[in-house]
């Protein structure tokens, strides 16, 4: 089994918290597949091309960097990728049952699926997608928070309506 890692989320948007764990990753596992949900259940900020195609804006023409969408259960997809790694950043306590459940029913789904939490650094502990979708609806500014796109993006989405 190849030993990319599989970096599933909804980013809705990718935060400076999710690229540092995409960097790092890809200094432990060599190369990180970056799989955007499609979920048609869950309301999301940007679509799926959206996220897509900011995520490509970011990370296209880097080799151990690939954008890729899936829709369904994330073990059928790591499956289908040829690998066994799920990687998730780990920010707060809280964060903790969340993944935690979701890793064991990952688990009961398919026994060889590991998933490998990475801490997030300290600087982007307090950073999450939901919380830069409000300070930039009201207003303020994201820019220590998300790379320039997207910052750029969430203002053209948020406030030129
Ligand atoms: O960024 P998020 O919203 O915390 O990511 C959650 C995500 C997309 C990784 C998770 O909801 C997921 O894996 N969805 C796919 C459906 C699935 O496999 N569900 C069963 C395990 S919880």
């Amino acid at each position: 089994m190849k030993r990319v890692a599989i970096y599933p989320g909804s980013f809705d948007p990718l935060t400076n918290g999710h690229r540092n764990v995409i960097e790092r990753g890809v200094k432990v596992f060599g190369a990180v597949v970056v799989a955007v949900a499609h979920n048609t259940s869950k309301k999301t900020l940007f679509t799926l091309e959206e996220r897509v195609e900011i995520l490509n804006e970011i990370f296209g023409g880097r080799e151990e960097v690939k954008v890729d969408y899936f829709e369904g259960l994330l073990v059928d997809y790591v499956k289908k990728m040829g690998t066994n790694i799920v990687l998730r950043g780990m920010r707060t306590v809280s964060d903790f049952e969340y993944e935690l459940q979701m890793a064991l029913a990952n688990k009961s789904l398919s026994q060889e699926l590991e998933t490998v939490f990475m801490v997030t650094d300290s600087e982007f502990s307090h950073i999450s997608s939901s919380v830069i979708r409000e300070v930039v609806s009201l207003g303020g500014s994201a820019e220590k928070m998300v790379p320039d796109i997207v910052e750029k993006k969430l203002r053209e989405k948020l406030l030129k309506r």
